[in-house]
């Protein structure tokens, strides 16, 4: 595994590499060997350990022990296997949290959470800190500066599980974080709007983190603050062991945690506290948490490229952690079926077409005892060789023949924008998350099905306008939060040449999640030239509305501002064609600089954006080049002024595709053009220039 520090000192590892994720604790001694062994058969060259392990380490109160541990790593380095370590913060042991109580996390209606599953923790509990820092501690004294070790993993999955947090310990951290943001009482009444129902505070010592409530429901003002609140201290948690890490690990091993969960910036956490982020990718989990299958349904599996999209910007070089390799449920918990033959190779590729380029199965074998012992591994409970494993073989055989595209960048001509007061708004507001939550998904499912690339893109406090200019066009779909700074770098990015795109309730809100008294979409109606006149909820009794753009028909979906000029470079590009408003402008194009904004008044659904990727010419950047049918997701990697194409076949049928241009393919070597047929589930990458063989070590 290779050290490259990108330029904004990310870790990127140097090759495509797989691993698995091992635990020697669940296994008899005698199998161990035997296991490294037939991981390295088939290609795995790292296993990552340890991470629910405390009580092993640390099986009573200050007493040590690294016997099993020091036996491992002892023989992962006689087999030339690496190692990430993971820190077991997730899994207290028994005897801290019987004796402390404290460290635990609680409901609500501060009934504690206690020993028996995993992160029952709170975060912000000093105990809890002062025991995982000194577990930490101990660790990386330990093994730090063992060979065989190549990263650390903090944690296990941090905000997994559960991701709000009632102890009594939370709430005096937030009685402190407060403090610090607002210096007053008076100042967090008024940011809380408290006068509302005499909610007005007197004393510190009346603010709480969320308690029950009639109809459970909270000051939405408190609760943003409280999620940001959330999403501080387990960075605040990460940070204290990444700190640790970095005093003894040795140079070039990275420091990660695996992700992606909510209520918490991901961003900041991979920025403030780890070289590289992982993330963990179950692509069938879309059938345990029976979503949406409207939305789903077309998509299934491809629909885990959005959470890829998600990660690639977090850290556009990443690992994945966790991959898929059998059938997924929880002794009363979830199921979800089998990779059928040819996905766990569909999987990884959809990882390393987004970005990943290090790919760790879950798990080496199934565990026959506990919670999960329905997650299924690479081997099952008999430990035979199976079609899994072969496959594993056959995935690591791929990968040195594609390996040359490793940090190869992903190319999107279209981003999606979004920022965390608004992710975490939507969450508790239903008026925002129900446009929110829709018209992100069918955005994604538009660039998925109309082969049009898209990146997401975070509007962050330190983003600038050169972040995003590598964008054609942005959809920033119903940014009801609007601040200075955001405005100041989207006008920037859009008098450079950018297109920008809003729908409906944008600049409703500011910063304490209050509704401003002026016309949407607030700030930036100066630079839209264009003002919500009246806005509606499309409801269940009105027939679906739609726009005239063009002299087609087009879905203005389940929201509807009533929109209107306000200067003269405002252009209507479209009137609504029903309801109360019929002939009301819906969408207006505002030229500002070299580039333009799109006001639009509705929310969006598949169909409208492929209208909005067409206008604004971005729709199939490639279709000159390369023609897949719908069951198919595409991308372009670059590298230096070298291009691959992947296509990956998400359906269980023989799909044609078409090569417009000569291209090779990286595992024949030979130079197609014309019509291709796919297997059910395969994948094809493809070379753009000539493959120089000589040229391409390690094959
Ligand atoms: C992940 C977790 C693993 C394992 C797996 C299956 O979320 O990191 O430890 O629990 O899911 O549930």
């Amino acid at each position: 595994m290779g050290i490259i520090m990108d330029r904004n000192q990310n870790f990127k590892w140097d090759r495509l590499s797989l691993g698995v994720c091992y635990y020697p604790e669940h296994w008899d001694r005698s199998l161990w060997q035997e296991d490294l062994r037939r991981m390295k058969e088939c290609g795995i060259g790292t296993v990552r350990v340890a991470e629910f392990a405390w009580s092993i380490f640390e099986p009573e109160e200050g007493v040590f022990d690294f016997e099993l541990f020091d036996a491992f790593l002892d023989l992962a380095q006689r087999e030339e296997m690496k190692v990430i370590f993971g820190t077991p913060t997730a899994t207290p042991p028994a005897w801290l949290t019987e004796k402390y109580p404290e460290v635990l996390n609680s409901r609500k209606d501060g009934v504690l959470l206690r020993h028996g599953m995993r992160r029952h923790y709170n975060y912000n509990s000093e105990t809890y800190h002062r025991f995982s820092g000194r577990i930490v501690r101990r660790l990386a004294e330990r093994y730090a500066k063992r060979p065989c070790i190549v990263g650390w993993q903090i944690d296990n999955e941090l905000n997994c599980e559960v991701n709000e947090f009632y102890s009594e310990s939370d709430t005096l951290a937030f009685r402190e974080y407060l403090k610090e943001k607002y210096g007053t009482l008076e100042n967090l009444n008024e940011a809380w709007g408290a006068v509302f129902w005499n909610q007005t505070y007197n004393d510190w010592n009346q603010v709480y983190v969320p308690r029950p409530t009639i109809n459970d429901q909270v000051n939405p003002h408190q609760m943003l603050d409280y999620t940001r609140f959330v999403s501080e201290s387990a960075i605040r948690f990460c940070r204290m062991q990444s700190d640790i890490l970095r005093e003894y690990r040795k140079e070039g091993d990275f420091i990660t945690t695996n992700g992606m969960f909510g209520n918490l910036d991901n961003h900041k956490m991979k920025d403030t506290c780890l070289d590289v982020y992982t993330y963990d990718s179950y692509p069938n989990f879309a059938w345990c948490m029976g979503e949406d299958p409207g939305n789903c349904r077309t998509l299934n599996d491809r629909k885990w490229s959005r959470n890829l999209m998600e990660v690639r910007s977090i850290c556009p070089h990443f690992g994945i952690m966790e991959q898929q390799s059998g059938a997924n449920g929880w002794n009363g918990r979830m199921d979800a079926p089998a990779p059928k033959p040819g996905q766990m190779m569909l999987w990884a590729m959809q990882s390393i077409m987004h970005g990943a380029d290090f790919i760790s199965f879950f798990r080496w074998r199934t565990a026959t005892k506990g919670t999960e012992m329905y997650w299924h591994g690479i081997l099952d409970y008999d430990n035979c060789d199976n079609r899994k494993l072969a496959e594993v073989k056959r995935i690591q055989e791929r990968i040195l023949r594609i390996r040359e595209i490793t940090g190869a960048d992903y190319a999107a001509p279209l981003g999606l924008l979004r920022d965390y007061d608004n992710i975490f708004d939507a969450q508790q507001d239903i008026w925002h998350g129900r446009i929110a939550d829709s018209s992100e998904m069918e955005i994604f499912v538009a660039s998925q099905l109309n082969h049009t690339p898209m990146d997401s893109v975070y509007l962050r406090e330190n983003t600038e306008a050169g972040d995003l200019e590598g964008y054609q066009v942005l959809i920033y779909p119903h940014g009801e939060i609007l601040t200075e700074n955001a405005c100041r770098v989207l006008e920037k990015y859009v008098r450079q040449g950018g297109t920008l795109i809003i729908g409906a309730r944008t600049g409703q809100k500011d910063a304490n999640g209050q509704c401003v008294m002026r016309r949407m979409p607030g700030l930036l109606s100066p630079l839209t030239q264009s003002a919500v006149r009246e806005f509606t909820l499309v409801g269940p009794g009105d027939d679906a509305v739609t726009m005239n753009w063009n002299g087609k028909e087009v879905e203005t979906g389940v929201f509807n501002d009533i929109l209107e000029t306000t200067g003269v470079e405002a252009k209507v590009l479209a009137s609504y064609s029903g309801n109360y408003y019929k002939g009301s402008p819906a969408l207006i194009e505002t030229q500002l600089g070299a580039g333009r904004i799109l006001h639009f008044g509705g929310t969006f659904t598949r169909s409208n954006v492929r209208e909005f990727l067409s206008y604004t010419g971005v729709l199939e950047p490639f279709a000159g080049r390369i023609s897949v049918p719908a069951e198919c997701e595409i991308a372009l990697r670059r590298k230096g002024d070298q291009e691959y194409f992947f296509v990956l076949n998400y359906s269980a049928k023989e799909q044609e595709i078409s090569l417009l241009q000569e291209m090779a393919d990286m595992d024949s070597g030979e130079k197609q053009k014309g019509t291709v047929t796919l297997a059910p589930y395969e994948t094809k990458v493809y070379r753009l220039k000539d493959i120089q063989w000589e040229d391409m070590s390690e094959r």
